[in-house]
């Protein structure tokens, strides 16, 4: 009995596989390392290959058959907002094809256990309260797109194939478990500040007169052990799952906003170095807030984040410069 995860090779995915495997769990992982590193796995097997390749249903299906793969959770996607932005159809082709072939392999081969990377995207511009899985889904670009219509395909084959699934929606993931499996992109503001930090840069503001409690924008900063940890929450709950298929959906974020300046004021500590930001306009469309309600996944799965913003930060402070000294 193993678990399959695709996109195992990337930032999150290789969190749930070093977890996994430090609890005894077998693991095989599926990815094309178009994005992912190899040495984050390991001595966990890894199956290299496109999940939108015209037979990657059929690899699937060998891989699952020749580890007794029970469960699959799939991270593997393209991620990037502009660039989804630019190449709508990248997305839809990978985000939405790799995702039917896993669910097309997973019928084929019997397995009815599925743990899906959704985002907290999916909700486009919600208003100010805490955001609840019952707020209207209304993605305002092509990447929250993808990731929508992937809840749609795994609900919908819930009734055809008697699929169980568990859709997380993640908010905003920033740290790191270990100083190896840190964030290798620049591309949210964690990483884009510890960036700049690094290279002396003042860390930039877009706004500073929201409505929130110092003018700067809030959003829901969750760990990325955390967040791990929710996926071995939900593939714990699909394996002692009773009654018909179904497919359920849950916010993962710590219920609590942070703010830009309190991020930075974070880095600062981490860092040593405090660098006074540069303010920039407010990108348009840009929210005051964005919170999640995280009481349905601590609710029924007992789920609920531990780690505070400093953990966060300081972690994805020391894994960026771990790299820095081991790539120099
Ligand atoms: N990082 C975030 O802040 C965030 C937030 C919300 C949702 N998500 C979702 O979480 C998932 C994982 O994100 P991440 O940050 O770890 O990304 P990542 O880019 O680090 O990892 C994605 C992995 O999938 C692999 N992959 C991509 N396309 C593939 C394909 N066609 N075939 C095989 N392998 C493929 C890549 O090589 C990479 O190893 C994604 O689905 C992403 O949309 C991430």
């Amino acid at each position: 009995m193993s678990v399959l995860i695709t996109g195992g090779a990337g930032y999150i995915g290789a969190h749930v596989v070093r977890l996994l495997r430090d609890r005894g769990d077998d693991v095989v992982v599926v990815d094309d390392l178009s994005g992912g590193d190899a040495t984050r796995l390991g001595d966990t097997p890894l199956v290299e290959f496109d999940l939108v390749a015209v037979d990657a249903v059929d690899r699937l299906r060998e891989v699952v058959e020749r580890h007794a793969v029970t469960s699959i959770i799939h991270f593997a996607a393209r991620k990037q907002v502009g660039e989804s932005v630019a190449h709508p159809e990248w997305y839809f082709r990978d985000n939405i094809g790799s995702l039917a072939n896993v669910v097309e392999a997973s019928a084929a081969a019997g397995v009815t256990r599925l743990v899906y990377s959704s985002s907290a995207a999916v909700y486009g511009l919600p208003g100010g309260a805490a955001v609840t899985e019952d707020d209207a889904t209304v993605p305002i670009n092509p990447y929250g797109e993808s990731k929508l219509v992937g809840e749609w395909l795994v609900r919908d084959a819930a009734n055809a194939h008697g699929l169980r699934s568990v859709s997380l929606r993640y908010f905003n993931v920033a740290g790191a478990g270990w100083n190896d499996l840190g964030d290798p992109n620049v591309q949210n503001l964690v990483t884009i500040a510890i960036d700049r930090t690094a290279r002396g840069l003042a860390p930039v503001v877009f706004g500073d007169s929201f409505d929130t409690p110092d003018g700067t924008g809030v959003r829901d900063y969750v760990h990325v052990m955390d967040l791990a940890e929710a996926h071995l929450a939900a593939l714990d709950a699909l394996a002692t799952a009773e009654g018909p298929a179904d497919a359920v959906v849950y916010n993962v974020g710590t219920g609590r906003g942070a703010s830009v300046r309190e991020v930075l004021a974070g880095l600062a500590a981490a860092s040593g170095t405090d660098l006074e930001p540069i303010i920039d306009p407010p990108r348009p469309g840009d929210p005051p807030s964005v919170v999640a309600d995280a009481s349905r996944i601590a609710a029924e799965l007992g789920w609920r984040s531990t780690r505070t913003l400093d953990d966060m930060v300081d972690s994805a402070w020391r894994a960026h410069e771990w790299r820095a000294r081991t790539s120099a």
